[in-house]
């Protein structure tokens, strides 16, 4: 070969490494895009694009180019043809500014229902209907990934983002969450189910850490999600904030990888929650892709991290490569254009609708659906004012609000309109002086804070209902994240003036042979067993998302009715609860114990060892001792035959229904087929959710009286029909967890299927037997430092 022709060679093999080294991204060719990367390009893209600012009550990306008001963003590598991707929260809707600068239109959100309220359906379909129509949003409004949903278990009913949770139950959890991830992903855009795991609470939740014995870490937290994980195909998954046994989650390899990964087969990627905290090698190693919402330190420190033999390379190409395939799914990946025109008018009719389903009638003494009523007098601020969701990145902006007195006309009701008055100028006085005065209370992040009731007179009240034909009490409460709820007046128990005015309603309107019904717009567990026998009816609303005050009244009226159970206890007292004692429900932010505040953050660490000095702990706030174990919920109630306000699964209709005919099969590879035959006994359609519950031997291990394993609804019966419901358990869904073998087991012997109404109203039974014990070994990991010292219940 002649000089000239070398060199024309040597440039032709120049362009093509040249080429080779710019290959643009496809689902095709990840492996050819992964090695063509520098370093630094792969230390970018597993850190998100940073915060940007308040912008309409949202805390937004910084880079709202895309999407405004979205939460995060992904960077963009344009000389490998990786686009950025967009992230948005939140489980009761896609959360984005409403309004952009430069234009008039709009871009509100649907606000749906609330996670507590889809479990309260008891009804996966209608769960998957819900977030199919979620998910378009998400998609027609430019995001890839929903942040959603919050799936943490009810530890304690005082826990300020429960509302965003579905269950105290890990089985309903898991059942609820892949029918929602099922949902959103049906539009081709992803989830980021969270947050895992432990973040039980809100006090000092970025710190917190969480000790927890392993039988209680799989039976009840990390079930949900291993459910979730298994029957559905999460894109995403968020690591919390919190430590579980001394790690910080987003840290720990045991939970990230192990765990998630290596047991469950989880395909995605994780991202952390919105912080950034020191250790950012460690969350790279452990499993946690991409830290969000990204800064600029984070990179750097994965990059001297791989430069100092910190950060194994073979690390960060993993998480790189899962970075990768997680672009190539994504809407924007594709090109996909978007019409910043998602269905509202269609999903607020759904939502008005389906929320009905997941309202729960606590008590009637037959005056609901209203009869004879014409006008009606409506109390409580809520009644004017309604809770549609709770607050922080859960809030979702949404064009409006329905309240009750709306709901009440929409169903052709008058309402009072003198009450009506005072209430809505209380109101705007209210708010204005909340606003006016940030230390009178509005401390609320991202939503709205419930106005103290207003005071309304004895001889109002007289006055009012011999205009009225009926009383209607709406009470309030609100929470979020951030900070959970007290167990004190205007909180947990209903306040002094609350109380007042039920009792003062309830005396009025009964003398006069006329009726009172409350309506809680809450978001989480409050007390009702003292006072739940004054009024004639409750009708427990949650916050059902934005059309909440026509599903209402759409209610009260029978133009829809109730079949909403409870996915948790309603206890008679707060103190009742295994956890109540391991739970900040007292907390003040004052910490007498540590001389350098509530924090055990790493400066600090330093700070005290410098000086020789001991950091105090301090219990429930530093440091969580999981020391309930399993025992939450109806698993402790129970099993101890402890009395409950309202049990788990509790829910009336407007109709009755009787179970019959209670078949139980069992497969020979021991997994269990169980029937039953629900009849409508009553007068007026309806639908009902039956639980199954077993009762296992004990094979070794303490175990619950019994245990949900499957659940079915009926498709809405009319009076005299019936259906027969048939509910699969597979052996693994049977099995406890043993620490000793750390296994799964499945024991042989003597079970029962129990067909429940709710956990205190078994209706029928049927004993089945296991032949042959089965057991499912797995890592021993995730273990503290110091077994915790649990409580026995038997
Ligand atoms: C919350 C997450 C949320 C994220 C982004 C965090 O503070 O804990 O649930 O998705 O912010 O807004």
């Amino acid at each position: 070969m002649n000089l000239k022709v070398k060199l024309i060679s040597a440039a032709a093999l120049l362009v093509c490494a040249g080429a080779a080294a710019q290959p643009k991204l496809s689902p095709n060719n990840i492996d050819e895009v992964l090695k063509a990367m520098t370093l630094q390009e792969k230390a970018t893209l597993l850190v998100g694009s940073g915060w940007g600012s308040m912008v309409a009550g949202s805390m937004t990306a910084a880079d709202a180019s895309l999407v405004p008001g979205a939460a995060g963003t992904t960077r963009a590598i344009p000389r490998l043809g990786i686009p950025q991707t967009v992230v948005s929260d939140g489980p009761a809707g896609i959360r984005i500014d409403p309004r952009r600068a430069g234009s008039s239109r709009t871009y509100y959100a649907t606000g749906f229902p609330v996670g507590t309220v889809m479990a309260s359906t008891w009804n996966t379909d209608l769960v998957k209907e819900l977030t199919t129509a979620m998910g378009e949003e998400v998609k027609e409004y430019g995001a890839d990934v929903l942040l959603a949903p919050g799936m943490d278990l009810h530890r304690n009913p005082l826990c300020g983002r429960n509302f965003e949770y579905f269950s105290e139950d890990p089985y309903l959890t898991g059942k609820m969450a892949a029918a929602y991830v099922n949902g959103i992903q049906s539009n081709g855009v992803g989830v980021s189910s969270k947050h895992f795991a432990f973040n039980d609470q809100e006090t000092n939740r970025q710190e917190n850490d969480a000790q927890v014995n392993p039988r209680a870490a799989r039976e009840m937290y990390l079930k949900g999600f291993e459910i979730m994980v298994k029957e559905s195909d999460p894109w995403t998954i968020m690591s919390s904030y919190n430590k579980v046994n001394g790690s910080y989650t987003q840290q720990s390899k045991d939970l990230l990888t192990t765990i998630l990964r290596d047991e469950w087969g989880f395909k995605g990627i994780v991202m952390t929650d919105w912080g950034n905290k020191k250790g950012t090698e460690n969350a790279v190693i452990a499993g946690n892709d991409l830290m969000e919402p990204g800064m600029e330190n984070e990179i750097q420190r994965i990059v001297d991290g791989v430069n100092s033999g910190k950060i194994p390379v073979a690390d960060v190409d993993r998480n790189v490569r899962r970075m990768l395939e997680y672009i190539v799914r994504t809407p924007r990946f594709k090109g996909y254009k978007y019409s910043d025109n998602p269905d509202l008018e269609g999903h607020a009719k759904l939502v008005r609708k389906a929320a009905a389903e997941g309202l729960v009638l606590l008590e009637n003494n037959g005056v609901l659906p209203l009869k004879d009523v014409k006008k009606v007098a409506l109390y409580g601020v809520g009644s004017y004012d309604f809770i549609a969701g709770g607050t922080g990145s859960g809030n979702v902006n949404k064009p409006y609000i329905r309240n009750v007195a709306d709901g009440m006309r929409e169903n052709g009701f008058e309402v009072d309109a003198s009450l009506e008055n005072w209430y809505k100028q209380y109101i705007a006085y209210k708010k204005t002086e909340m606003a006016n005065n940030k230390s009178g209370g509005m401390t609320i992040m991202l939503g709205d804070d419930v106005l103290p009731e207003m005071p309304v007179g004895r001889s109002f009240i007289e006055k009012t209902e011999k205009a009225t034909d009926l009383a209607v009490l709406t009470i309030s409460r609100n929470a979020g994240e951030g900070g959970d709820r007290k167990a004190v007046d205007g909180d947990w128990t209903l306040t002094g003036a609350e109380r007042e005015m039920l009792q003062t309603l309830a005396d009025v309107y009964h003398i006069a042979g006329k009726k009172v019904v409350v309506v809680l717009n809450i978001g989480g567990v409050i007390e009702t067993a003292s006072w739940k026998n004054i009024p004639d009816a409750i009708l427990l609303a949650w916050t059902p998302g934005q059309e909440g005050g026509y599903t209402v009244a759409d209610v009260l009226s029978g133009a829809s009715y109730p079949s909403g159970k409870l996915p948790m206890t309603f206890p008679v007292s707060y103190f009742d609860i295994p956890s109540s004692f391991n739970f900040p429900y007292n907390y003040s932010g004052a910490d007498s114990n540590n001389p350098f505040g509530s924090s055990d953050s790493e400066e600090m660490a330093e700070l005290a060892a410098a000086f020789g000095i001991m950091i105090q702990k301090t219990p429930n706030v530093d440091e969580t001792q999981y020391k309930e174990g399993i025992w939450i919920g109806y698993r402790y109630f129970q099993t101890v035959g402890k009395n409950v306000s309202y049990p788990f699964g509790y829910g009336l209709g407007y109709t009755t229904f009787a179970y019959s005919n209670p078949v139980v099969k069992v497969e020979k590879d021991g997994s269990v087929t169980a029937s039953v035959t629900v009849r409508n006994t009553g007068s007026a359609k309806g639908k009902e959710a039956v639980q199954l519950y077993v009762t296992a031997p004990d094979g070794g291990l303490v175990k619950p009286a019994f245990e949900l394993r499957a659940f079915a609804k009926t498709k809405e019966l009319a009076p005299g029909q019936s259906e027969t419901l048939t509910m699969k358990v597979d052996p693994y869904t049977l099995a406890s967890f043993n620490e000793n073998t750390s296994a799964w087991e499945t024991a042989a012997g003597n079970y029962v299927a129990l067909f429940g109404a709710s956990a205190t109203d078994i209706r029928s039974t049927a004993a089945f037997k296991i032949a042959k014990a089965q057991s499912w070994p797995v890592n021993r990991v995730l273990l503290p430092k110091t077994p915790v010292e649990e409580i026995k219940v038997k």
